[in-house]
């Protein structure tokens, strides 16, 4: 009996390091079809093992049975939005406003990111096990989608590394690529189903699904780019809390410019608007952040939005 047990783990684990490899860092090790054949294999074994059943086991990641609503769950930091900036002199302001928030003349550290045009997510994380996924919501409550959350390839159902916090809670957006989407409308119009609008609508529907069975067959990506609750591990900075999550295994934009000034926030801006066409996703804009987590404790937040961000 323990040789299975041994021989269902270690399938596990290679599996969750291969869904990595190919989802997380685009660089698979190995063939889809010796993929495959590992998957079979551990399919094989839970069905003639039921008692060994696990909800982080990849799997998982085909759906569950369907739900008959969604329940809902309260944020346990509220997940607010961003004030919006349309023009560079609004950036400027921006940036005054926190050196007057924070009595300096220095010039403050940003990190410039991608505004994906998707979904926000949180995902909770319970010593390294993801245990609840939700949509943002009203920002104070959100909807229960973990069932859907975990059929995403590069969602990690167990984190990296061995300095996994108790507590993790992540946020990120979730969206369905260009050209996933445009194979999936393709799709849905030799089967006679309503096309989707565009691909954030696609992603929405995706992931309201009350079957997550459908969920795993759509193109669903993600990329995290903040963290909420936090236990057992200090960071002193946002740029420190992507890097940290990407060593968990997470997936973040490989876009994202840290360690910048603000002239150079506006710089990127005209780089990224030059090159919004060619990404595979679509993106509404970029996210300025200071990137201190000390300055962006003592600038705050208004009830809707943090006054260390904006978007532009
Ligand atoms: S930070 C408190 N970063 O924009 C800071 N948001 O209007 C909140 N979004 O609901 C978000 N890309 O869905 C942040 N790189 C990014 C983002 C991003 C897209 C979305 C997010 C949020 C909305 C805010």
């Amino acid at each position: 009996m323990s040789e299975i047990v041994e021989k269902v783990e270690k399938l596990r684990q290679e599996l969750h390091r291969h869904n990595h490899r190919y989802y997380v860092l685009d660089d698979p090790e190995i063939s889809d079809a010796e993929y495959d054949r590992m998957m079979q294999e551990l399919i094989a074994l839970e069905k003639a093992h039921p008692e060994l059943y696990s909800p982080d086991s990849p799997t998982q990641r085909v759906g569950s049975l369907p739900l008959d609503k969604f329940e809902t769950v309260g944020h346990s930091i509220p997940m607010l939005s961003l004030d919006n900036g349309f023009q560079d002199e609004d950036i400027l302001e921006f940036d005054r406003r926190i050196r007057k928030l924070l009595g300096t003349t220095d010039e403050i550290s940003y990190t410039a990111e991608p505004k994906m045009d998707g979904l926000a997510v949180e995902l909770v994380y319970e010593n390294g096990r993801l245990a609840l996924a939700s949509t943002r919501g009203d920002g104070i409550r959100g909807e229960v989608i973990t069932a859907n959350i975990r059929t995403i390839g590069s969602v990690p159902l167990i984190l990296h590394g061995q300095n996994i916090p108790p507590i993790l809670e992540v946020r990120g957006e979730v969206f369905i690529g260009k050209e996933g989407f445009e194979k999936l409308n393709e799709q849905r119009s030799k089967e006679d189903q309503p096309l989707f609008a565009n691909p954030r609508n696609a992603a929405a529907g995706s992931l309201r699904q009350l079957d997550s069975k459908i969920t795993a067959k759509r193109p669903l990506e993600i990329f995290l780019y903040g963290i909420g609750r936090i236990e057992g591990v200090q960071l002193v900075s946002h740029s420190e809390s992507l890097k940290f999550l990407q060593s968990l295994g997470f997936r973040i934009n490989p876009l994202i410019r840290a360690n910048i000034t603000i002239l150079q926030c506006l710089e990127y801006y005209r780089e990224l608007s030059g090159k919004r066409h060619s990404l595979p996703y679509e993106i509404d804009g970029m996210v300025i952040k200071a990137d201190s987590l000390e300055y962006q404790q003592r600038v705050g937040a208004t009830s809707r939005s943090p006054r260390w961000a904006i978007a532009y």
